[in-house]
C-alpha cells in the first residue's frame, strides 16, 4: 500500500508518520504541497497519490484547497476536505457541535463593529474574542469590559482584511489551569492529556509552552469526544475540551491534530495508531 503523506513544514510528527508507515509495511511517500500546482480544469491529474493520502499541511488554506484538489481528481484523503472546513472554521465549528447537542462554550458572532458591542452585552462579560481561522492560541484575547473590548474591536478595523471586521465572541469558562487534548482515530481515543498552562499564560496550547499529562478518561469524556469527531465528520482529529463547573466542553475539533506534546507524556505510539487507522481506512 502506498501511503502519501502531505506537508507544508516537515516536523517530527511528519517524519515519524512516515516512518511508522514504512514499519507497518507500506510505501510512504512525503510531498510538499508548496511545490504542487495542477491544472485545476483537467480531466485527470498528473500526480497520483497512491491508495490513501494523510493531509498534514499547517496552512488551513492550503490544507483545504489541496486536499479538494486531491479528492476532485480521485484521491481518498484523511482528513475529508468536508472536516477541513468544518473543524477549519471556529463559527462552523461552534454551529456544529451545538447543534449536535455536543455541549461547547455559548457563543456569538457579530457580523460587524455595529453590532459587536450589544453582541458582547448579550454574552455578558468577560468574553473572549478568537480569530475565526487560526491555531497555536494566536490571536485570542479576553476582553474583560466594553472598554477592553472597544480597544481590541478599534485594532482589528484597522487591519485591512474584512474577515477582521466580523466578530466571534464566546463566554469565558471558569476552568482549572489547563484544558483536555483527545486524539482520535476513527472510533477510537489514541491519547488523552491534560495541558497544563505556562505559568503566566491562561491559554493552555503547547504551542503557549503549555506542559501535558497523560490521564484515563472517564465515561462521559469519552462519549463526548467521540461524538464531537464523529459530528464533524470522523478521521484523525485532535479534541480540545474544558473542564467547567457545569461538566464538559469542547471548544474546539482539530483537523491537522499535533500531537508532540501529547506523545511526550503518552505511553502509547500516537504515530503508530494514526497510521493503523489509515491503513484501515485505504482497506475500506
Ligand atoms: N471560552 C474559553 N474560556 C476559557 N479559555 C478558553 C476559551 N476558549 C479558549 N480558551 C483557551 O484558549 C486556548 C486556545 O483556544 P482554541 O479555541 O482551542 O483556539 P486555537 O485554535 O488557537 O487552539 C484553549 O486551549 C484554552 O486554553
Ligand atoms: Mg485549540
Amino acid at each position: 500500500m502506498k501511503i502519501t503523506i502531505t506537508f507544508d513544514r516537515i516536523r517530527g510528527e511528519e517524519k515519524s508518520l512516515a516512518l511508522e508507515a514504512r514499519r507497518a509495511g507500506c510505501s510512504a511517500e512525503l510531498v510538499d504541497g508548496r511545490a504542487l500546482f495542477f491544472e485545476a480544469t483537467a480531466k485527470k491529474s498528473e500526480q497520483k497519490f497512491g491508495d490513501i493520502v494523510l493531509q498534514r499541511c499547517i496552512s488551513y488554506y492550503r490544507s483545504l484547497f489541496l486536499t479538494r484538489i486531491m479528492e476532485h481528481f480521485g484521491a481518498y484523503v484523511i482528513n475529508t476536505s468536508k472536516v477541513s472546513e468544518v473543524c477549519g472554521n471556529k463559527l462552523v465549528s461552534s454551529m456544529v457541535l451545538a447543534r449536535a447537542g455536543v455541549p461547547t462554550p455559548k457563543t456569538y458572532v457579530a457580523l460587524s463593529s455595529e453590532s459587536v458591542d450589544e453582541a458582547a452585552e448579550a454574552l455578558g462579560y468577560p468574553v473572549v474574542l478568537k480569530p475565526f481561522v487560526g491555531s497555536w492560541g494566536r490571536m485570542i484575547s479576553i476582553a474583560k469590559d466594553n472598554q477592553t473590548l472597544d480597544t481590541i474591536v478599534e485594532l482589528r478595523e484597522s487591519i485591512p482584511n474584512p474577515i477582521e471586521h466580523m466578530y466571534y465572541l464566546q463566554d469565558f469558562v471558569e476552568r482549572p489551569p489547563r484544558d483536555i487534548r483527545a486524539i482520535v482515530a476513527g472510533d477510537d481515543i489514541i491519547a488523552t492529556v491534560y495541558r497544563n498552562a505556562a505559568a503566566n499564560e491562561w491559554r493552555t496550547n503547547v504551542a503557549r509552552g503549555a506542559t501535558t499529562t497523560a490521564f484515563k478518561p472517564d465515561k462521559e469524556l469519552k462519549e463526548i469526544v467521540l461524538k464531537a469527531a464523529h459530528v464533524v465528520g470522523g478521521g484523525i482529529l485532535g479534541v480540545d475540551v474544558m473542564e467547567s463547573s457545569e461538566g464538559y466542553l469542547v471548544h474546539e475539533v482539530n483537523n491537522t491534530v499535533e500531537f508532540k506534546g501529547a506523545q511526550a507524556a503518552s505511553k502509547t505510539k500516537i504515530a503508530a495508531k494514526m497510521i493503523e487507522y489509515v491503513i484501515r481506512s485505504a482497506k475500506r
